[in-house]
């Protein structure tokens, strides 16, 4: 059985960063399911929204999540919804262990203040509405980010952060 590890959480909370940093320091494979689908789609995520909308989008999330099944073990970073989307979370805790990356709204929407010409859902938001937004898509998703296999919150302090996440990995 293929175990990967998941990386959860809101967009912001950290989980391409960090994917990063924890497969360099096991020396597992990552593998960053946005970008598998902008890779093996040849489009871009506000591409694939433009086109075919958020059902078209999580559509492929769920179809190359699927594709994991065939990769060796990795760290995976998780686009922010895809744990609350079909049976995407049964089949992650099934075919790995999973990792709630938990953040505090406040840091979430310090971080998303940039990039959100790569994140659709925040596009055309000005700050007041981005904050309702997130508040209220984070309170609507955390359900499912808590049936995590683990919850680790980052508590300001990089080092111990990594620390717990090393520790729950090896
Ligand atoms: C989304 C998060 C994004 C990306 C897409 C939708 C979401 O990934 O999958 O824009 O629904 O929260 P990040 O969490 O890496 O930003």
């Amino acid at each position: 059985m293929i175990q990967h590890i998941f990386l959860l959480g809101f967009m912001g909370s950290g989980k391409s960063h960090w994917g990063r940093v924890v497969a360099e320091e096991t020396g597992r494979p990552f593998a960053d399911l946005d970008v598998l689908i902008e890779e093996r789609e040849g489009k871009t995520i506000p591409e694939i929204f433009a086109e075919s909308g958020e059902v078209g989008f999580r559509e492929l999330e769920r179809k190359y999540l699927h594709t994991l099944a065939d990769f060796p073990p990795s760290i995976v970073a998780t686009g922010g919804g895809a744990p609350c989307f079909f049976d995407n979370m049964d089949w992650m805790k099934k075919n790995g262990l999973t990792v709630y990356l938990k953040t505090p709204p406040e840091i979430l929407l310090e971080r998303l203040k940039k990039g959100r010409d790569r994140r659709p859902l925040l596009k055309n938001l000005n700050e007041s509405e981005r904050h309702d937004f997130v508040q209220n898509l984070l309170h609507e998703r955390e359900p499912f980010y808590l049936r995590a296999d683990c919850t680790l919150e980052h508590t300001g302090d990089d080092a111990a952060f990594l620390e717990r996440l090393l520790a729950i990995i090896k």
